[in-house]
């Protein structure tokens, strides 16, 4: 059962790798603009939980639902153009094209998504100045900051105004002071254009942004406040 106005819930989720058992029975809902932190030691199955929502990795067994849709029975063309419309992606290294300007690498998915070149331009420089780096725009990935590439990544990631964000460890490569401006501005940005926010990350500073948090221990998930 889907838990009610949620807008992404997985239920009982289980994915092996070999002998390896990634999530053991892992549940997950997140609301319509809500930031839920994903928390857990390293290879608890933190990532292995944000693939399976995000469509990217198919789970053994369980459901998950996003939108009224169940996401698992989906074909991978019906998958591959729901990532492209209705969810962003941050990783902990930003992954941008490093042949491309920062204002081309936010533009970008507007850009694969057929919008015009001067439109994408302008929305591309919009979730820029959200987050505090249109003065990059003319930069290429190799000439910014560390802090300033992610913040360039968290730009491309939401300048498709997606329902979800899905960001596992966005801060994982920064110092706490980048990190936490990243964060700071990661949610105000997410806020703003009311998108839901799955949030991976072992530190308990970062978690702080969230409204929820799960922890994951050995492919389960819990909420936080039964774990403790
Ligand atoms: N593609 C894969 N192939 C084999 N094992 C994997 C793969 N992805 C994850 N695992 C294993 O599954 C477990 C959970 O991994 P992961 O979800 O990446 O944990 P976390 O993100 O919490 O560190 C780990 O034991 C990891 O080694
Ligand atoms: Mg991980």
């Amino acid at each position: 059962m889907t838990p009610p106005g949620s807008l992404l819930t997985a239920r009982d989720l289980r994915k092996a790798y070999g002998p390896t058992t990634a999530l053991d029975g892992a549940d997950f809902s997140v609301h319509p603009g809500e930031v839920v932190a994903v928390m857990g030691p390293s290879g608890s199955g933190k990532s292995t939980l944000l693939h399976c929502l995000a469509g990217i990795v198919t789970p053994d067994s369980g459901s998950i639902t996003y939108d009224g849709r169940e996401l698992t029975a989906m074909n991978d063309a019906r998958r591959s153009a729901l990532r492209r419309t209705d969810f962003g992606f941050v990783f902990q290294f930003g992954q941008l094209v490093p042949e491309l300007t920062c204002a081309e690498n936010v533009a970008l998915p507007l850009r694969l998504n057929g919008t015009p070149r001067k439109e994408a331009a302008a929305t591309a420089l919009d979730f820029m100045r959200r987050l505090e780096v249109d003065d990059l725009a003319a930069k290429r990935p190799g000439e910014v900051s560390g802090g300033q590439g992610q913040r360039v990544a968290v730009a491309r990631a939401l300048v498709t105004t997606p329902r979800v964000l899905f960001a596992d460890e966005p801060t994982g490569a920064l110092d706490s002071l980048n990190g936490e401006r990243v964060m700071e501005l990661l949610t105000e940005a997410a806020r703003a254009t009311h998108a839901a926010v799955v949030l991976v990350t072992h530190e308990a500073r970062v978690a702080a942004y969230s409204d929820r948090e799960i922890v994951v221990r050995d492919g389960r998930s819990r909420d936080m406040e039964r774990a403790v």
